[in-house]
């Protein structure tokens, strides 16, 4: 199966942890985008969507379901969103696409995330990928520097993205994110910081998995 395929695979899946008659928590990217699709086929049977993103509201509308704002609603069952790296306790790396901080914001207001990967995004310890932080454009060279000396971490702003909230995306390289938790609280200390992609205070609750075998479920506690 090709990678596209596996991501279809684990958006379809995702289906069956849709809570009937709530809103659902939507994340943003290629998997999501399956997920999406596969929403539209059960859409009568949901109140509708918070969406993470301007390109996933645009999604979802477009395939009629309905998307609410964040201030319309207290409490969602369902968080259903991609990852660009996950562990062995759900802790994860996202905003390869530029989402991270919506992401943050609609996971926090979700009970349970449901993270849909396909397998390539399994690891042991998080920092493969280049760590996204969405920052504010003034403090972006101060948070670079400051990357490099706590971490060794090579911090570059990704060229011609502006995100959906007005600021910039640095992409760290270089770290080896042993302790997910403690660096996700020391960097959102960081002035300028708007959000770090480490989602370890938003870990995921379930993974589902595609691989060549279909779908595994992972659970963390
Ligand atoms: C967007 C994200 C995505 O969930 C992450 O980049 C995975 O994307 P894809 O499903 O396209 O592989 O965090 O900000």
């Amino acid at each position: 199966m090709t990678q596209d395929e596996l991501k279809a695979l684990v958006g379809r899946a995702a289906l069956d942890h849709v809570v009937p008659g709530s809103v659902v928590g939507v994340g943003t990217g290629s998997t999501v985008n399956h997920f999406i699709d596969a929403l539209a086929t059960m859409k009568e049977r949901i109140a509708g969507a918070i969406s993470s993103s301007v390109a996933s509201t645009e999604r979802l509308r477009a395939r009629g379901i309905p998307v609410f704002e964040a201030a319309e609603v207290e409490r969602m069952p369902v968080y259903i969103d991609g990852a660009d790296e996950i562990d062995a306790r759900g802790h994860m790396i996202k905003g390869g696409g530029a989402a991270l901080t919506r992401e943050k914001i609609v996971a926090d207001l979700c009970e349970r995330f449901v993270c849909i990967a396909d397998a390539s995004k399994q690891v042991a310890v998080l920092g493969r990928y280049p760590l996204p932080v969405e920052v504010i454009p003034m403090a972006a060279a101060q948070i670079a520097r400051r990357f490099a000396a706590a971490y060794g971490g090579q911090a570059l702003p990704r060229e011609g993205v502006v995100t959906d909230n007005g600021n910039l995306i640095l992409d760290v390289r270089g770290l080896a994110i042993a302790d997910p938790l403690a660096m996700e609280t020391e960097i959102n200390q960081w002035p300028g910081v708007v959000t770090v992609g480490i989602f370890a205070r938003h870990r995921a609750r379930i993974c589902l998995l595609g691989t060549e075998q279909g779908v595994r479920t992972l659970a963390f506690d």
